[in-house]
């Protein structure tokens, strides 16, 4: 399984999100490799920094390193060139983009999503950093999206400080720890939430590309 965590902006938890879905299929035994295909390489400084259950490797090193890999993530911010979006096209079964229910970060979702369309790279979106407190603004994002007839997962990423925690710790989330070393009270609400769209994912990509993207015309991909 092949998937592409993407946007055109930094920032959006493309990282995080990459770092939480490894986590979850390496929890759940299988073999996981994350490249990381970001210029500024946060992913693996994220891995350095702690101890994560699968590997991570710099996009160069990616084609021995990924070989005996069930499911590969690749962590990295998009370009808008055609070209590299049909490179896309070939390498992966699923271009996750994670979005932030802001409406700056939902127009550049919208436009990369346009250009996946174009090329016929299935690709789903993900809210991330959704704020408890405001459920509305989520939804209102959420209703945009899918007006433009883009998939969005019904699981969506709660904003957690636990996040960052885990980012500095070098952990996944549902180990993350305040400076005195008490676990954070929501970190779990963060893992279960990741589960949910790793569930959702593989559920996506066992099925036809008309139940990934429902832009244009349908076309099958493989899992
Ligand atoms: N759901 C979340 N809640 C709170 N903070 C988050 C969440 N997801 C990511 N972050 C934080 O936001 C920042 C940017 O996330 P990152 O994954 O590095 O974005 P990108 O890879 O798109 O640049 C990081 O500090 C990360 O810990
Ligand atoms: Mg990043």
């Amino acid at each position: 399984m092949f998937i592409t965590v993407s946007g055109q902006k930094g920032g959006v938890a493309k990282t995080c999100t990459s770092i939480h879905l490894a986590s979850v299929w390496a929890d759940r035994g299988h073999a996981v490799c994350v490249v990381d295909a970001d210029r500024n390489r946060s992913a693996l400084a994220y891995g350095i920094r702690g101890d994560l259950p699968f590997a991570i490797v710099p996009v160069e090193a990616a084609a021995k390193a990924t070989r005996s890999a069930e499911v590969v993530i690749t962590d990295g911010q998009a370009s808008s060139d055609e070209e590299e979006l049909r490179h896309l096209a070939v390498g992966s079964d699923l271009v996750l983009l994670p979005t932030a229910p802001k409406a700056r970060a939902v127009e550049l979702t919208v436009e990369l999503a346009q250009l996946l369309q174009q090329v016929g790279v299935p690709h789903a979106v993900l809210l991330v950093k959704v704020d408890p407190r405001q459920q509305r603004t989520a939804a209102e994002a959420r209703q945009a999206l899918a007006s433009l007839g883009l998939t969005v997962l019904a699981a969506e990423i709660p904003l957690l400080a636990a996040f960052d925690k885990a980012e500095t710790q070098g952990l996944p989330v549902y180990a993350a720890c305040d400076d005195r070393g008490r676990s954070d009270p929501r970190r779990m609400a963060g893992w279960s939430a990741y589960q949910s769209v790793a569930q959702e994912i593989e559920c996506l990509i066992s099925k036809p590309l008309s139940a990934v993207s429902r832009i244009n015309e349908p076309l099958p991909i493989s899992a």
